[in-house]
């Protein structure tokens, strides 16, 4: 157990639902949703804004040192289908970060071991003495190894590649499935190839394959594992 507060480490591919799961899950239990992989994506973006290429660790390292990294849940004016609110600089771009560029960047600097040591550690201080639930790729063995509750949560990756093509055409960004695709499989090569904490499923985690669920049946499912375990 982690104190006396519980912490719900989420962690799998691109377009699992992660996010959407988490944030209505966090809304049922009132746990603080932390999305990690906006703070990867905030890094991308001050990389591409500054022209620093993403692979210079050193610039980029200095760049996150001079920022800072806000985020919150939405309030009542950003009910605009975002599911956190993301402050860069004090600079709300919680849009400016879900672009096809930025997420491909945010897989390059994740490769980064100095870059993911600053971010891990900035969640880490974000849990602490909060209830959360948490996703990424490495919550649930380096951020959160102690979470009273690990999910590990994937769909085939063709049905993520159709959930994210239908969240880029809501956005207006033309592309293709077979586009989507490609760019899902490098993604998943980036994430899970990588020599510092890649994405892997730890064996005390809870695979749930989302492929044949919605949302609502996945979202239950964990409620209701949290509160049997909350009633012990
Ligand atoms: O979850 P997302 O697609 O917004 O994440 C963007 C990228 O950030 C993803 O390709 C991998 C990286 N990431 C990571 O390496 N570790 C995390 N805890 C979260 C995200």
């Amino acid at each position: 157990m982690t104190d006396s507060f519980f912490h719900i480490a989420i962690d799998g591919p691109v377009a699992a639902g992660k996010g959407t799961i988490s944030r209505l899950a966090s809304k049922k239990l009132q746990f603080l949703y932390v999305d990690t992989g906006a703070m990867y994506r905030m890094t991308a973006f001050l990389a591409h804004a500054n022209k620093i290429p993403y692979s210079k660790e050193n610039k980029i390292v200095e760049l996150i040192k001079n920022s800072t990294m806000e985020m919150r849940n939405p309030t009542k004016d950003e009910q605009d289908g975002r599911l956190t609110t993301v402050f860069l600089d004090g600079e709300d771009v919680s849009w400016k970060i879900r672009t096809k560029e930025i997420g491909q960047g945010a897989s390059k600097v994740a490769i980064l071991s100095e870059v993911r040591k600053i971010l891990v550690k900035k969640q880490k201080i974000i849990a602490k003495n909060k209830n959360v639930i948490m996703e990424g790729r490495d919550i649930t063995y380096k951020v959160l190894p102690k979470a009273d509750l690990k999910i590990y949560l994937t769909a085939k990756t063709e049905e993520r590649a159709k959930r994210r093509l239908l969240q880029f055409q809501q956005k207006g960004f033309s592309t293709s499935l077979e586009e989507v695709i490609s760019s899902v499989k490098r993604r998943d090569t980036r994430d899970m190839g990588r020599a510092t904490d890649p994405l892997k499923i730890v064996p005390d985690a809870w695979e749930i394959d989302t492929s044949d669920m919605d949302i609502e049946e996945v979202v239950d499912l964990i409620i209701e594992r949290v509160n049997k375990m909350r009633a012990k």
